[in-house]
């Protein structure tokens, strides 16, 4: 072999394994939970697909990135994720306590923040498309600081 294609191979080996095992964040669709509710102004996460639902890989680990522009103050902010099927079944093993894990406090209405989350695909799901709400709330005066809604295929 010449020494660039030696270079083409190692560069296309490198981008092979780069996409296999990192994923990329991407803006993701998402809903509003009701019409008091505060939206996000985006959303983003690391999906296993380029577009549509987002795919997540049983056993892997999907980061997600809410942007809102709070209404209120909060020194305490819960996160509270759960499938949206015809009973909401709370997700387990989440973190529930947001601030200095998932967010900085304390959360100042009106400036733009960001909320960050790993979120641990156990294996004990199905494989399916689930629909997911996620809440902010203020601990203290239960506001709800943002709510969404997705979509996420287990795959
Ligand atoms: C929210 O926090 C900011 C910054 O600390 C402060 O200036 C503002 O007065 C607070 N607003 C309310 C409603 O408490």
């Amino acid at each position: 072999m010449r020494s660039w294609q030696v270079a083409l191979l190692a560069v296309t080996v490198a981008v092979v394994v780069l996409s296999a095992t990192a994923f990329q964040p991407r803006r993701i669709m998402y809903g509003r939970c009701s019409s008091d509710q505060k939206m996000p102004r985006a959303v983003f996460m690391t999906c296993a697909n380029r577009r549509g639902v987002c795919e997540v890989r049983m056993g892997s680990r999907h980061n997600l990135r809410a942007i809102f522009i709070p209404d209120y103050n909060s020194t305490d902010v819960e996160s509270y994720v759960r499938w949206n099927s015809w009973i909401e079944i709370k997700l387990p093993g989440q973190n529930q306590d947001a601030c200095g894990v998932n967010i900085n406090c304390p959360v100042v209405a009106g400036v733009p923040t960001r909320f960050t989350y790993t979120l641990d695909i156990q294996d004990f799901w199905l494989r399916n498309e689930y629909p997911v709400i996620w809440t902010l709330t203020d601990r203290e005066t239960d506001e709800t600081l943002v709510c969404f809604k997705f979509k996420i295929t287990i795959v």
